[in-house]
């Protein structure tokens, strides 16, 4: 790829990076007047639960960039379809983690970042692959920001053959 290009994309993915930040920031403003109407919001079911469901994308986001960096499209096509599944069970769902809506900041965000990512699978275009891969996890770290989480997603090590 020529510089310009490179240099392009890279602004590209900063503005994503940006939006994506801000947009946590919006959907993050507390539902004060909900939840004083209301009480607390009752407890999701077990399979909506964040802390499961954060650990079922956290497994999987590693496979997906192993499959992905190893070029298995086949494999990393599953485990972002996989990925998809998980996110979408909190879609709709008004899942609260203190007194922000997180389900609807995962269904603002995730959506976006699996169909990016499955764009470059198509492509099979491995650079591509890493360098979404690496939004991907931005956008994790942002709301996890947002939200006091001491919890940081990093990229894994490159894996072994
Ligand atoms: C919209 C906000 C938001 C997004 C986006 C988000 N998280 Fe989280 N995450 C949270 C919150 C809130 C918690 C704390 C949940 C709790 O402790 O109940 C959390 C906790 C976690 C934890 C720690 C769980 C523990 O043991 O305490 C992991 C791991 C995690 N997230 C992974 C991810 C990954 C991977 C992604 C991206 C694919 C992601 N998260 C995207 C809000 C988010």
């Amino acid at each position: 790829m020529s510089e310009k290009k490179l240099a392009l994309l890279r602004i590209l993915f900063m503005v994503v990076i940006v939006a994506a930040v801000a947009l946590v920031g919006m959907a993050l403003v507390p539902a004060d007047s909900l939840a004083t109407l209301t009480g607390k919001p009752p407890a999701p079911p077990e399979e909506v639960r964040l802390v499961n469901i954060m650990h079922r994308m956290d497994a999987r986001i590693e496979r997906l960039y192993h499959s992905g960096y190893k070029e298995e499209w086949g494999e990393a096509r599953d485990n972002l379809a996989e990925l998809g599944e998980i996110a979408s069970l909190l879609y709709g769902q008004d899942v609260y983690w203190d007194q922000s809506n997180i389900s609807a900041v995962m269904e603002s965000l995730m959506p976006q970042q699996i169909d990016n990512l499955g764009a470059t699978i198509d492509r099979r275009d491995r650079e591509a692959f890493l360098e979404t891969y690496r939004t991907m996890v931005a956008v994790c770290n942002s709301c996890h920001r947002a939200t006091r989480q001491l919890v940081v997603i990093q990229e894994p090590p490159a894996p072994r053959d």
